[in-house]
């Protein structure tokens, strides 16, 4: 469910039309529903009630300081990857003590920043980082709280390049060493094992690699807690969303009209499935989600420049790229588009939907049919909160774009569109060119 809808024909994210939102701040810009995040969140706790839950909201899916603080005045930790992530946290008024840091590569000083801003865990992918976290810790003379990342070797059933839960993938410990690793930290004076984790890779639709997953490791966990008296069991993130049919899924009578396998599984269905597994274990439970949280909960705003026909196709050129929303061009990721202001008397268009950047990838949807749109219009490419901006980058120098958040009938800018001045700022003519 969300909070994108028409009314009076124009586009509105809660009680803002965005067409106010795009004339004020321009285009492209992000626009966020703080409601549909927080109700997003508020369907997961209901799902997985029964538990004692932790949800750490994974920065790498918006890492936006508003949307940060948002999730943080709701009571969430965060699952972060980096140096900066952990900053983020930070300059939002966000907790690392009730927040994971998680990744394969952490580097000594990140670890530093994490052990001093007293981390819930570290999800630790192998032995060397185990070692090296060891090692850290011991200078600081502290100890650091450790969970093993789990390989469980199942198959997503989402898009190879986000899928992390199989052997072949570089994340997590294989399951039989995770026994044997718990053992050898026996040596290690500086951590201490707190959890077991898995993540097995984002924009999943079914709920049963997850019950596959969390049924292998479950016994690890199980033992873990008695031998080591472990705390907690992160089953990760990685809950899809509906990227189709994205207007409608906004209302609950879609969810109840698709059948389970034309839409994504809803928080209530992972939630009866998984508690049943999870509640015998006596753990607490630490869910991950980014796009389950966010990604239905935005839209980039685009103007279109140019209606281009071409030999045996149309395209409508408009004035977001992949640089902005570069899931398309990487994921060949479907987005819906649709008119800012909708007219139902328009005949329509077919066109490839392409933006300005230089690179054929540079395509939003191919043979779209949407109204017939006129340059300067204004259009909304959907369910863009997540690994949106927090992807985009200045290919071919176009800015950073603008975010906004909206709640209820406020709006307010929450990253002002890059000046050019902020583009160059590192950047220098060495006096050897002068
Ligand atoms: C360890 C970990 N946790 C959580 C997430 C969040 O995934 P999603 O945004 O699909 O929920 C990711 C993303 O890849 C991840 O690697």
């Amino acid at each position: 469910m969300h909070q994108f809808h028409y009314k009076d024909q124009n586009l509105h994210c809660e009680a803002v039309d965005l067409a106010a939102v795009a004339r004020l701040y321009g285009t492209p810009t992000y626009v966020y529903s703080a409601t549909t995040m927080a109700e997003n969140l508020a369907r997961l706790r209901q799902g997985f009630a029964g538990l004692d839950l932790q949800v750490c909201y994974a920065v790498k899916a918006n890492g936006n300081l508003a949307v940060l603080r948002h999730f943080s005045n709701l009571g969430t930790g965060f699952d972060v990857v980096s140096g900066g992530e952990i900053r983020r946290v930070i300059a939002a008024g966000g907790h690392l003590h009730t927040s994971v840091f998680a990744g394969v590569g952490k580097t000594e000083d990140e670890i530093r920043l994490a052990l001093e801003n007293e981390i819930f865990a570290f999800h630790v992918e192998s032995e060397p980082e185990l070692g090296r976290i060891n090692h850290v810790a011991g200078r600081l003379g502290v100890i650091a709280p450790v969970a093993l990342r789990i390989n469980p070797d199942v198959d997503a059933g989402s898009h190879a390049k986000i899928s992390t839960g199989g052997s072949g993938h570089k994340f997590g410990l294989p399951l039989r060493l995770a026994t044997a690793a718990a053992e050898a930290m026996g040596k290690l004076k500086h951590v201490r094992l707190r959890g077991v984790q898995l993540h097995l890779g984002s924009q999943q639709t079914s709920v049963d690699p997850l019950i596959g997953a969390v049924t292998k490791v479950a016994p690890v966990a199980a033992e873990l807690k008695r031998t080591h008296a472990i705390e907690y069991f992160s089953i990760g993130g990685g809950m899809g969303i509906a990227y189709h049919d994205a207007l409608a899924s906004g209302r609950a009578e879609w969810w109840h009209t698709q059948p389970p396998g034309k839409r994504p599984a809803s928080p209530e269905e992972y939630g009866a499935a998984l508690v049943p597994l999870l509640a015998p274990l006596g753990l607490r439970i630490m869910i991950e989600p980014g796009r389950l949280l966010t990604g239905n909960a935005g839209v980039l705003l685009a103007r279109v420049e140019h209606f281009k026909r071409g030999a045996g196709k149309n395209f409508l050129v408009i004035d977001a790229g992949m640089n902005d929303l570069v899931r398309p061009a990487m994921y060949d990721s479907h987005h819906e588009i649709v008119p800012l202001q909708r007219d139902t008397t328009r005949p329509a268009l077919v066109a490839d939907v392409v933006g300005p950047v230089c690179e054929t990838a540079d395509c939003f949807a191919r043979a779209r049919r949407l109204q017939e749109q006129g340059e300067g219009e204004l259009l909304a490419i959907l369910s863009a909160g997540a690994y949106g901006f927090a992807m985009a980058g200045r290919y071919n120098s176009r800015p950073l774009p603008a975010e906004v958040l909206v709640q209820g009938s406020s709006f307010e800018l929450v990253n002002a569109r890059e000046s050019f001045e902020q583009q160059v700022a590192n950047e220098k003519i060495p006096a050897f060119l002068q």
